[in-house]
């Protein structure tokens, strides 16, 4: 059941990912944002190279992560590699703050979840959205995902892969502008039910402001035209 009081995103669709990304582009122009979380993963690349073309003051802007693996920054899987490749330059113009790695991880998303408070509310955080559902670091199999004692923690998903840094979803819903950027068919089932407000965690968000998810068409396929 989901609760009433739980707004459920407006979805704006695309023909492609590039238009997706445009549009991804125009909403960071648009709202000229100080305090930016970015999510990982291979989605949101062509929206960040677009948002590092933008003539913005870089050197006002923080910009944060949703979360991180917890692997060497030169390592092909850290999502601050992928973010510092995007928007090339841009990422020293601007603050990028990385998930320490002087310490152990848990210490890690512990000093995240303390330097992230003084930049609350987040004015936009970019969200992206896994086929079983996670968000960030947030997975359904782990039990700690819907943690709101904390702001920011550490697990491990799996014992093969690396520890994961990620902020919680008390950190994510102090955003003012919330937009998930979902591409591709085999996103179609999990943005159905993030739509119905279901029982993954990317449901759970609940963004102080606006919520948005951009897609394409493939992406949105699963989800229930709006009557009229
Ligand atoms: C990560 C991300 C993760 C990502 C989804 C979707 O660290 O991988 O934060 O939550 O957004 O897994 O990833 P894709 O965009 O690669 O499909």
């Amino acid at each position: 059941m989901v609760s009433p009081l739980r707004r459920r995103p407006r979805l704006e669709t695309f023909e492609d990912p590039e238009a997706m990304a445009r549009r991804a582009a125009e909403i960071f122009r648009e709202i000229s944002p100080k305090r930016v979380v970015l999510t990982g993963g291979e989605t949101p690349k062509r929206s960040y190279e677009l948002i590092s073309q933008l003539d913005m003051s870089w050197d006002e802007i923080d910009l944060f992560l949703t979360d991180e693996r917890f692997v060497p920054l030169d390592d092909h899987r850290s999502n601050e590699k992928m973010v510092r490749e995007a928007l090339g330059g841009r990422a020293n113009e601007a603050r990028l703050h990385g998930f320490s790695r002087e310490a152990g991880p848990e210490e890690s998303a512990e000093i995240y979840g303390q330097e992230i408070a003084d930049y609350l509310p987040f004015d936009l955080t970019f969200m992206g959205l896994g086929e079983d559902g996670h968000t960030a670091s947030l997975f359904p199999s782990d039990p700690h995902h819907d943690r709101r004692n904390v702001m920011s923690f550490a697990y491990r998903p799996d014992r093969q892969g690396p520890w994961r840094t990620t902020l919680s979803l008390a950190a994510l819903d102090r955003s003012s502008v919330m937009v998930f950027l979902v591409v591709g068919e085999e996103k179609a089932d999990a943005l159905r039910i993030l739509m119905e407000g279901g029982d993954i965690p990317a449901a759970k968000v609940h963004p102080e402001g606006n919520f948005l998810v951009l897609s394409d068409r493939a992406a949105a396929s699963g989800v229930a035209r709006p009557k009229g």
